[in-house]
């Protein structure tokens, strides 16, 4: 978690750390901070820190005013270790107040570390694992940042991306990488930090991925990069394809409402480029056609939203292809000896593809010997670079902290990925492969239908905004879609909601029903519509306040339930990719009625680097 950005260069400093970190505002966003290194030096490092959102620290930073400087480090936290306050906001510093750094990830050893380096004397001010670092730097200081850097390397351990200047040396900005992410940005006679492309987008598309275990020295017209054995390495740089306004709101009131409306697109590009003549490409899957057509079992690893989506994945590639599927939340699969060896298959799902559970469970499976595939957004991830293979789904960035377009996306390539494993176990006949591509290929269209639709869901969401407390529930391939729906609303309006699949109702949630829970059901035409019907029924005769996503036409919901919102009329198989767009709607608009920050969520980040 935590968003760090830093610059040194002919220009000023502050400018582009405040405008990179609101760019990063979606990593955490509890407090933040900014450390300069004065072009007029005075004998310290100029800080501003403070709780709160950026626009804190700006408020702060024009009432104390900052210095001109071209050299600066900068941070947004997501706290892990000691509360969100200024105090343990960063950068942090040493005890000369000379050396401060910018951490994100986690110190595992820095209680050892700590109470080591209090021995010898240093004084800690903050309740932060990231302190650590500022001190044990200055420990090892020797007139050479670089060295010192290098040597603290060696006695940390965890995950860390690291910011580190210091007043001795006004013109060098080091940088290193073990497991969170960092990037350079080149620019011309400027260069850059950062954790994530869009804090730099402005000002450079040049960018190195920083790799595992790699150390960078930038100048204002140099970036030399390192192994942490001192080793010189010429790094790749990469030229990002994405522009600016692929990271601003584009005249949307938030993120979340922008990514929902760009997932027509985001479907007809993947389609676009995977589908040729009838045929499915996977390009970058790193498995010949002989090796898809010897799978024989697949583990899909992921979290949070990703985790629904590979769910869906299971009925998807059970149903197409007859390869059985497991799905694992992530944080679970690495510590209950998982029965993975050389002829399983790894799916790993992500957006980000830094999330550390993700990251850990594939480090964990390919011990075991096992290939490892992801679907992933961010090009040049840790686990796209650490994948055997990868399909992109090109969404795009996504910034607000509750994945949409994101899911869609990965829905795709989930049934692109079936299709494809279904041809070549000839499980799926061509003439059935055919046909579901074309419905497949209509989806952007529906998708575009369901959002015009968006005034009366935005109705129906708000006159169900009161509700104390929401249930979901689906049936079959839509069960991950109830769980899913359930999520979004959970995140982003706190209501309690629980999603449920719908044949267990009886078994528990049924207690829960009331006039004063609003229930969502996901009734679609499909074998287990009936099957659904009978569970509105029940709720109806316990007063539950019903929300049903029904199948465009069919009158004879209505008579059941409050409010529907119809989905046109798709291949069942495909619904999910369907129904998912009112619950993502619904949880917007419930959020944007009772007030909540739909885009930066309580306590949550978009992309979680820690365990
Ligand atoms: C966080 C985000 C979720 C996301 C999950 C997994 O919890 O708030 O929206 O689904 O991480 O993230 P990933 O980047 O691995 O898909």
């Amino acid at each position: 978690m935590c968003g760090i950005i830093g610059y040194v260069g002919k220009g000023q400093a502050y400018p582009v750390l405040i405008g990179g970190l609101k760019r990063l505002e979606y990593r955490g966003y509890d407090s933040s901070g900014v450390g300069l290194i004065p072009s007029m030096l005075n004998g310290k490092i100029v800080l501003r820190k403070t709780d709160g959102k950026i626009a804190n620290l700006e408020k702060l930073v024009k009432s104390q005013p900052i210095p001109e400087s071209s050299l600066g480090i900068s941070h947004t936290r997501w706290a892990t270790h000691g509360a969100p306050n200024k105090v343990n906001a960063h950068p942090h510093s040493d005890n000369t107040g000379r050396i401060s750094i910018v951490h994100n990830g986690i110190i595992e050893n820095y209680e050892l570390l700590r109470d080591k380096l209090k021995k010898r004397g240093h004084k800690f001010k903050s309740e932060t694992d990231s302190e650590v670092v500022a001190h044990l730097i200055s420990e090892y200081y020797k007139n050479d940042l670089k060295a010192a850097v290098i040597r603290a390397i060696k006695d940390l351990k965890g995950a860390f991306a690291l910011g580190v200047i210091s007043l001795d040396h006004p013109d060098e900005l080091v940088a290193a990488r073990v497991g969170s992410p960092l990037i350079i940005g080149i620019g011309k006679s400027e260069n850059y930090i950062a954790s994530d492309v869009p804090a730099i987008l402005e000002h450079t598309k040049r960018v190195i991925y920083l790799k595992d275990e790699e150390l960078a020295v930038l100048t204002t017209d140099n970036v030399d990069v390192f192994k942490f054995n001192g080793q010189k390495v010429r790094p790749k740089i990469d030229r990002v394809t994405f522009k600016l306004d692929a990271v601003a709101k584009g005249g949307y009131a938030h993120f979340m409402l922008k990514e929902m409306h760009e997932q027509p697109d985001v479907l007809k590009q993947m389609l676009n480029a995977r589908i040729k003549k009838d045929a499915i490409s996977l390009e970058g899957i790193g498995l010949t056609d002989k090796q898809i057509k010897a799978i024989k079992n697949i583990t899909v690893v992921a979290c949070g939203t990703a985790y629904h989506a590979g769910m869906v994945g299971k009925y998807i590639i059970e149903s197409l292809a007859s390869v059985p599927v497991t799905v694992d939340a992530a944080s679970e699969f690495r510590y209950r000896n998982p029965i993975v060896d050389k002829n399983t298959l790894i799916l790993a799902i992500s957006q980000s593809g830094e999330t550390a559970d993700t990251l850990a469970a594939i480090r964990e499976a390919r011990k075991r010997g096992a290939k490892v595939i992801s679907i992933c957004n961010v090009i040049g991830s840790s686990l796209a670079r650490e994948s055997d293979g990868i399909l992109y789904t090109h969404a795009g960035p996504e910034i607000g902290v509750a994945s949409t377009k994101a899911y869609t996306a990965q829905l795709c390539m989930l049934y692109l990925l079936g299709i494809k494993l279904g041809a070549a176990k000839q499980h799926l006949k061509p003439a059935e492969m055919k046909r579901l591509i074309k419905d497949l290929k209509q989806v952007p269209k529906l998708y575009e239908k369901i959002l015009a639709n968006k005034n009366s869901i935005a109705r129906i969401a708000k006159a169900n905004s009161h509700f104390g407390c929401f249930l979901f529930l689906g049936r079959n391939i839509n069960f991950p879609t109830a769980l899913e729906g359930a999520l979004k609303l959970k995140e982003i309006s706190y209501i309690p909601a629980e999603g449920y699949a719908a044949g267990e109702m009886k078994h528990g949630p049924i207690a829960l029903i009331d006039e004063y829970r609003a229930v969502v059901c996901v009734a679609t035409q499909s074998d287990t519509y009936e099957k659904m019907i009978s569970n509105i029924q029940e709720i109806s005769s316990r007063k539950g306040n019903i929300i049903a996503i029904a199948t465009e036409g069919d009158k004879s919901i209505r008579k059941h339930v409050h409010h529907t919102i119809y989905v046109p009329k798709t291949n069942n198989l495909l619904t999910p990719l369907l129904t998912v767009l009112p619950m993502q709607m619904i949880a917007y608009y419930i959020s944007v009625k009772r007030g909540c920050d739909v885009d930066q969520p309580r306590n949550l980040a978009k992309s979680v680097t820690v365990e």
